[in-house]
């Protein structure tokens, strides 16, 4: 059974719960199209079986990776961009230490990210720290062509290289990859590298649950197996029933989408744990490249709370009136911490002292969301009840079939990015890149 929770009712000041269920009869259209996979980038659907599509040969595959590495690694760099990092990134931080670093014990790897950027400093930066540590690297790209993870990826094989010999490094180097096609394809095949494929039918940013988020996931020393049992059990409610009323990826995709037809354009996932930093990167991706395109789709932002109500609480309480607010509410924290007793209570807070922190938060959070509604910003709340790999499963599963209804209704191919490829063409262009010879002409001209 899934756990997690959709609360409109903080939308239903700004929009007759009618307008929302007259999504109803186009909802069951889409759900069919998605089911059936006769509806627009139906060859990139795959994602939809990944919570029971990977086999347990497989995760025990993953797993006795992650075990090997380990001791071989203090530090594994995970290299890929985009889809092929912010999943991983998202499960990792959600679940780590949030001082994992700077822990004595270590049971495994810090897993640290590269091939993200392309900045001199980051790279000179890390190959530094690869001089002093042990190390193995994953390096991820669906299409094995990719500039940001290629150049991270050269750099760091001749570090690897030079440090290890070419044999030792072969063994310390995973390939995650097109199972055919593709540079990295044909340069792991060639050096022996241990590999795992991406599938053909599961884009980037739908490839958490594949072995691109897997192998990192195991790697940090997370169950990968609950956080697929966690996309199951959504999985599952979501195939009970296509009302709006019972399913919670209906409602959601029917709510934002009313909220978009009132012009609000902008919709903010907010967090209260800072640990939930990089999975709103993520679900940024999610939602951007799968719905920004032929001049729509919300924008998705995101704020941390209550850190970003000190830096974007006044603009969301007070500025312009084209947002909406998505809460991820976290009810339980997974330590325990109370507020101190201060004799002298000079800071005035013993009124709260001897209750928990989370309480405290919790508060915070319903002020706010009061406050913004009060300010005009109509407010989901998503709730679970506590940041695990069950939870997260729950959540990946539910946002990414949220994110191809949604697009669904607004009309587009929730599955492609052909606006990705207009800051390559210009790149490789201004770089020289043979085969852009013509475009290098004119747009030398234009700087
Ligand atoms: O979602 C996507 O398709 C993109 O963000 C890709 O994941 C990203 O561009 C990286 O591509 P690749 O895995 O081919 O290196």
């Amino acid at each position: 059974m899934a756990n997690l929770k959709l609360d409109i009712r903080n939308v239903l000041s700004f929009i007759d719960e009618e307008v929302i269920l007259s999504y109803q009869e186009e909802i069951e259209k889409h759900f069919e199209a998605l089911y059936d996979r006769s509806g627009k980038g139906n060859d990139f659907l795959g994602w939809m079986d990944l919570p029971t599509g990977i086999s347990k040969e497989r995760i025990d595959d993953i797993n006795a990776t992650a075990e090997r590495i380990r001791d071989m690694a203090e530090v594994f760099v995970v290299i890929g961009i985009g889809g092929s990092y912010l999943g991983a990134r998202a499960v990792i931080e959600a679940l780590g230490h949030h001082f994992y670093e700077l822990k004595k014990e270590k049971d495994y790897p810090l897993v640290i990210f590269a091939g993200q950027n392309i900045s001199e400093d980051y790279l000179a930066n890390l190959l530094e720290i690869l001089d002093e540590k042990d190390y193995a690297v994953s390096v991820i790209s669906k299409s094995g062509t990719t500039t940001e993870p290629a150049i991270a990826f050269r750099l760091i094989r001749e570090h690897m290289e030079k440090k290890y010999g070419v044999e030792e490094a072969r063994k310390r180097i995973i390939a995650i990859t097109d199972k055919e096609k593709g540079a990295l394809r044909t340069l792991a095949d060639n050096e022996g590298y241990k590999t795992y494929v991406v599938p053909d039918d599961v884009g980037g940013r739908y490839s958490v649950l594949t072995p691109v988020g897997l192998l990192p996931i195991a790697m940090a020393g997370f169950d990968i197996e609950k956080l697929l049992q966690g996309a199951e059990s959504m999985k599952n409610e979501i195939a009970e029933s296509t009302d709006i009323k019972e399913n919670p990826v209906a409602l959601y995709a029917a709510t934002r989408n009313a909220l978009y037809q009132k012009d609000k354009i902008i919709e903010i996932l907010v967090n209260y744990q800072p640990e939930l930093y990089y999975f709103t990167e993520w679900w940024k991706q999610l939602y951007g490249e799968s719905e920004g395109k032929e001049g729509k789709g919300i924008f998705p932002a995101g704020v941390s709370f209550t850190t970003d109500l000190h830096s974007m609480g006044q603009y969301i309480q007070d500025g312009l009136r084209k947002i909406f607010e998505t809460v991820i509410s976290v009810e339980n924290p997974n330590k325990k911490l109370q507020i101190p007793k201060d004799e002298e209570n000079l800071d005035k807070l013993n009124y709260i002292a001897g209750k928990r922190i989370h309480e405290v938060n919790l508060m915070a959070e319903k002020g706010t969301t009061i406050a913004h509604v009060d300010g005009g910003v109509p407010n989901i709340k998503i709730s679970i009840p506590q940041v695990n790999e069950k939870s997260l499963g729950e959540l990946i599963f539910f946002f990414e079939m949220a994110c191809a209804l949604s697009g669904y209704i607004l009309g587009i191919n929730p599955f492609d990015q052909p606006g990705v490829e207009e800051y390559k063409r210009n790149m490789f262009a201004l770089l020289g890149k043979p085969g852009f010879e013509k475009e290098t002409e004119k747009i030398r001209k234009r700087l």
